[in-house]
């Protein structure tokens, strides 16, 4: 499927469309979608991107484990990722995540959001304390825990554009781009083909999206799909595992 080409004047003029509903549930205006399950946000993070992914499980063995996830949004899958990844990894592991945001959210806003969840208080005051008051670029950050690092790359800009220059390869892939109704340029044919080339052989994906013209994109970006019971009554979500 092809999507215009949006400049990037046009999506500095994105930002600041993030409202909230039902209290604290960022929504944005210019997608038409909530950044994460009305449901819970953060029991969606576990079912679909974590153990879609077949994580904490391979965090056990990893010395460095890399994952990949399109729409960082308010960093609600980060801090699970890190909160099970500091849970189970061995001592001197680390962890890098690379994630791709159009509108990088600021720091109030994302604690906003994150004060539904009081036990994950103590990483989410590390990450906003850490995060740039007006974010305008790329936004780099690590965090040492004992032994253990885990560094985090925010690139800044259309997932699309900004994936084909930068050296990485995943290991795990969290798709959050929107339902691909809303938002199909993050679904696109062109971006998941990218996406694969960026990820390791037997590297992996999970999303909570079943529709097909995804699950087809993914199939000829080289994933085998299969679908899983989805969570908070949802059918389906997919995920999948590069082939070669
Ligand atoms: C469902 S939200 C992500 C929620 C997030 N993972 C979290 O934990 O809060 C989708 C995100 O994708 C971003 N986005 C949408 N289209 C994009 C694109 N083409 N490139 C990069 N980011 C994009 C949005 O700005 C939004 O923050």
């Amino acid at each position: 499927m092809t999507t215009p080409f949006r400049s990037k004047d046009e999506d500095q003029t994105r930002r600041d469309k993030l409202t909230w509903r039902e209290g604290d549930m960022p929504y944005s205006e210019e997608f038409g979608d909530f950044y994460y399950s009305k449901a819970d946000g953060r029991a969606e993070s576990r079912h679909v991107f974590l153990a879609g992914n077949g994580l904490p499980g391979r965090f056990i063995p990893a010395s460095v484990f890399t994952i990949g996830e399109l729409g960082f949004g308010t960093g609600l899958n980060f801090l699970e990722s890190w909160e099970a990844w500091e849970a189970t990894a061995p001592e001197g592991a680390e962890l890098v995540f690379h994630s791709f945001e159009l509108n990088l959210l600021e720091p109030d806003v994302m604690a906003r959001a994150l004060s539904a969840w009081p036990d994950l208080a103590d990483r989410t005051g590390k990450l906003v304390n850490a995060w740039p008051e007006r974010p305008e670029g790329d936004v780099e950050l690590a965090f040492k825990e004992g032994a253990k690092t885990l560094r985090l790359h925010v690139h800044h800009g259309l997932a699309r554009e900004v994936m084909p220059d930068l050296r990485f390869k995943a290991d795990a892939w969290y798709l959050d781009g929107f339902a691909p109704s809303r938002n199909p340029e993050m679904w696109s044919a062109e971006l998941l083909a990218i996406m694969a080339d960026k990820t390791v052989p037997g590297g992996t994906f999970a999303t909570y999206s079943a529709a097909g013209w995804v699950r087809r994109n993914l199939q000829a970006a080289g994933f085998d799909v299969e679908k899983r019971p989805g969570h908070a009554g949802k059918r389906d979500m997919s995920v999948g595992r590069l082939i070669g």
